[in-house]
């Protein structure tokens, strides 16, 4: 049988992460938090001296680098020369050059062959920007999430975290490659006002009618 993959796209801090692991929890499934796989990226060229500006150079450290999957305590992690930086993807610094890294097309093919191989580790909640779009387009669960702007900087300013939401999510969409929008079918959760508790459940709700509908009888 197939591992299913329950695919969570949407804008920066509508509440992907936070409701991915409620999911893959309540499911007993495997978290993959993609963005942290670009970020890793970022954190490397920043580390390595590499122009993030510069699309042959980042290209080129995709086909260079050390890197190896792992799945930790049901999460699924980058290791770079056998190093997982935890820590140092959270910085400004990698969230400024993120988008940069993440907006070449070589390095999109390089993250799509990584994350497509993370079937290995069993049935996934895999949450991104691209999954249900560019990622696993074939997967029959593919959820949008979003939340007004001024609720979204609220939930960052929360977390310590002062950044300019909307310029990243204007740089997210309007890449060539792989552009954060809505993948076709998706269920479009906007979740401004809900607590991770409702939204979690609505998701799961919608997950489990439609692996009830994939069993019934036809
Ligand atoms: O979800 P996040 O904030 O950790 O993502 C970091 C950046 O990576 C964000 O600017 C968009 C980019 N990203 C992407 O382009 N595609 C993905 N599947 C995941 C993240």
């Amino acid at each position: 049988m197939q591992n299913i993959v329950i695919a969570i796209d949407g804008t920066s801090a509508s509440g992907k992460s936070t409701n991915a692991k409620l999911v893959a929890q309540a499911l007993g499934y495997v978290y993959v938090d993609t963005g942290a796989m670009y970020r890793t990226l970022a954190w490397y060229c920043l580390q390595h001296g590499v122009d993030i500006h510069n699309v042959r150079s980042v290209a080129a450290v995709c086909r260079r680098w050390k890197t190896r999957l792992t799945c930790v305590d049901s999460q699924v992690r980058l290791l770079v020369d056998g190093y997982f930086p935890e820590k140092e993807i959270r910085t400004v610094e990698t969230s400024a050059a993120v988008p940069h890294v993440a907006a070449v097309p070589k390095v999109r093919d390089w993250m799509k062959r990584k994350q497509r191989e993370c079937v290995q580790f069993g049935n996934l909640v895999m949450e991104g920007r691209d999954i249900g779009t560019n990622v696993f387009p074939e997967t029959n669960f593919k959820f949008y999430l979003d939340a007004s702007l001024a609720e979204r900087t609220r939930r960052r300013v929360a977390d310590g975290v002062q950044e300019d939401l909307a310029r990243r999510d204007r740089r997210d969409s309007q890449r060539a490659a792989a552009p954060l929008m809505i993948p076709l079918g998706a269920v479009v959760v906007n979740n401004s006002g809900q607590t991770p508790a409702e939204t979690s459940e609505l998701i799961l709700n919608e997950i489990q009618r439609r692996l009830a509908a994939s069993d019934a009888p036809t």
